[in-house]
């Protein structure tokens, strides 16, 4: 179903109040958005240490931990990425900017940012301090080793928890990042550029760093009468 614009909630911080002790908790839940667009400064080690160790707290099944992170911030590793970054955004964003000329000029606006966004973090990908490749051992992901049950399900659920714990923390260090994973159109070729041996699938690359502009702040939701059910399927929480 398409989704109507008008529905679309700005999740303010202002909901929030004083009053409440984990206020800022919630202001940071509600206004942490991508960043793409992201400063070349380094991230000094301790900062990037403690970043790490949060996404490390982070849930998995069976606490298993299926995943490893590979850190990369210096030029040639970050270089032999690069072009799969870019060349994965440009077939990814194509159709999306080919539906974008055909709205009125007045409805394009936060999509021409986002794409405008992403041009640049493919752009500048390889003077991004950090970028980290997330990967998984496919073995691991479910609780019992049955790696083909259902699937679906668990591609992703021990990873996300860590990735967003990791993003979070970045929030607290000033800094910023964005989750992407349409780089598994090349998974193979990115995997033999970073030498991760088998069977070590890449999950997901998480450019970091201090955000060029705005950084952090409003971000658009659909309500919460729209994506809550109170009891009853289709009965709107509020
Ligand atoms: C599973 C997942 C995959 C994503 N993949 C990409 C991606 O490949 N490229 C990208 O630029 N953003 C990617 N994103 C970021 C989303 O586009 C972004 O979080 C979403 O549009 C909300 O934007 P906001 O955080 O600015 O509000 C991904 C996010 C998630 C959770």
């Amino acid at each position: 179903m398409a989704i109507d614009e008008r529905e679309a909630a700005a999740v303010a911080t202002g909901l929030f109040g004083p009053e409440r002790a984990d206020a800022r908790l919630y202001e940071v839940l509600c206004t942490t958005r991508a960043i793409r667009r992201l400063r070349p400064d380094p991230i000094p080690d301790d900062v990037l240490e403690r970043v790490l160790s949060a996404a490390l707290c982070a849930p998995t099944g069976g606490n298993a931990q299926p995943w490893r992170v590979l850190v990369l911030q210096s030029e040639d590793r970050k270089a032999a990425l690069a072009e799969h970054f870019a060349a994965t955004w440009d077939e990814y964003s194509a159709p999306g900017k080919a539906a974008m000329q055909r709205l009125p000029a007045d409805k394009r606006g936060r999509g021409e940012r986002v794409m405008a966004a992403g041009d640049a973090l493919a752009r500048d990908f390889a003077r991004t301090p950090v970028v980290l490749a997330w990967l998984h051992d496919p073995r691991l992901l479910a609780n019992e080793g049955e790696i083909d049950v259902q699937p679906n399900f668990l591609f992703g659920g021990s990873l996300y928890p860590a990735i967003q714990n990791l993003l979070l923390a970045c929030r607290a260090e000033g800094l910023g990042g964005v989750i992407t994973t349409m780089i598994w159109r090349r998974e193979d070729a990115v995997r033999r550029a970073l030498g991760v041996p088998d069977p070590w699938r890449l999950h997901a690359i998480t450019p970091i760093g201090y955000p060029a502009r705005g950084g952090h702040g409003r971000i658009s939701r659909k309500p919460i009468g729209r994506m809550v059910y109170r009891e009853t399927w289709g009965e709107a929480w509020r």
